[in-house]
């Protein structure tokens, strides 16, 4: 079976792991963990990293720094992985959802006015499957307002708008290193910012909101979120090859592009004039002139010994948002598309036999 994404490990990752064994050092708050924040935060270009369990609680100690609480609203896309839906609900605050932009799958930047009251307070953008979303107008939007901007980098470490890292537009921002991330620790994230009062925020945040002075005394509500050494040591090792592994996810994309790009009813990922997507996932749109449904296609390549996944459902359909709206674009992603596997170990001649199953399936549908 050709996975969807299995993680690549072929720098220090061993080397260090052992040191932290070797060291006695596990748990948080040691010198690979330090490490890890500072170089993360440098990649990104920002001054200041927190290391975290994962891009969740990335998201919620980011949301909890800038002070969402009861009644607030959060702009959140539709069209997400729910996280960063959750990380407003656990601070009280309530997720509003805009429509996805029809190319970038990103936020609809046109469509986030209109869902702003008295009480939003932020706004989440969520760079979709490593494409970066349209950040200038979404900031402009939220300085005209007033707003926080907490980007989503959960899935485009290293993706570039206008040659600036995504996760160094918002006021803070989140990054997950899960084991199908650009870079992972298995399960890890990290917040990243500019400011050091949110910075510190977040420090608090991840472990108990622990008193500076007295420890066990807690003058707000903490998490236990803080990342072990032994993964940031991991974290560490693969950011030490980052870059080589975007150049290889950015080729995946391309040759996937260049054996599909012609096939009639398939539309493949955007990339807008002035980005660089990093093509976490490679997602791919079955239109009704393919002529045969992307369930069936999902069924058939499973067959082959290829897996797939669905896109995500729109967070207005979750049974636990249950919001009432217009989302056409989300809607039409949901039923459409289809993400093939990615993994950076992929050669040329495997992704050859993917996109010559799913153009035998088209072509020979009773096979
Ligand atoms: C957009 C987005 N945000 C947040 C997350 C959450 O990251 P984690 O699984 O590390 O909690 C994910 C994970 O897939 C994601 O895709």
């Amino acid at each position: 079976m050709i996975p969807v994404f299995e993680p690549l490990m072929k720098g220090n990752e061993e080397k260090y792991v052992l040191d932290c064994l070797k060291s006695n050092w596990i748990s948080a708050f040691g010198k690979y963990n330090e490490k890890f924040e500072q170089e993360f935060a440098k990649y990104c270009n920002v001054k200041y990293g927190v290391g975290v369990t994962s891009g969740t609680a990335a998201l919620h100690v980011a949301v909890a720094s800038v002070g969402i609480k009861k009644g607030d609203e959060v702009i959140v896309p539709d069209f997400t992985m729910i996280a960063p839906a959750l990380a407003v609900v656990y601070q009280g605050g309530k997720p509003i959802f805009v429509d996805a932009d029809s190319k970038t799958w990103t936020i609809d930047t046109n469509k986030i006015e209109e869902k702003i009251t008295k009480r939003t307070k932020a706004i989440i953008p969520v760079h979709i499957y490593g494409h970066p979303c349209n950040m200038d107008p979404i900031m402009e939007i939220a300085e005209k307002h007033g707003l926080y901007v907490i980007e989503d980098a959960a899935e485009a470490h290293g993706a570039l708008y206008k040659g600036k890292k995504a996760g160094s537009f918002g006021h803070i921002n989140a990054f997950s290193f899960y084991t199908n991330k650009v870079i992972t620790t298995g399960e890890g994230g990290m917040a990243v910012t500019d400011d050091k009062k949110l910075a510190e925020k977040s420090q608090s945040y991840r472990n108990f909101c622990f008193d500076k002075e007295r420890r066990f005394i807690h003058h707000d509500i903490g998490f236990k979120y803080s990342l072990s050494n032994v993964l940031a040591a991991i974290g560490l090792a693969q950011l030490e090859y980052i870059e080589e592994t975007i150049k290889k996810k950015i080729w995946v994309a391309k040759t996937y592009n260049k054996h599909l790009g012609k096939v009639r009813g398939l539309t493949i990922p955007f990339e807008s004039r002035d980005v660089r997507n990093v093509y976490w996932m490679y997602g791919i749109l079955i239109e009704n002139e393919f002529g045969i449904s992307r369930d069936e296609i999902k069924k058939k390549l499973f067959e082959k010994g290829i897996d797939t996944r669905f896109f995500f459902t729109g967070m207005h359909k979750q049974p636990v948002f249950n919001q009432k709206g217009n989302f056409p674009v989300s809607e039409a992603l949901e039923k459409k598309g289809l993400y093939l596997p990615c993994s950076v170990n992929l050669t040329e001649e495997k992704i050859r036999h993917i996109c010559n199953c799913i153009a035998e399936i088209k072509n020979n549908p009773s096979k």
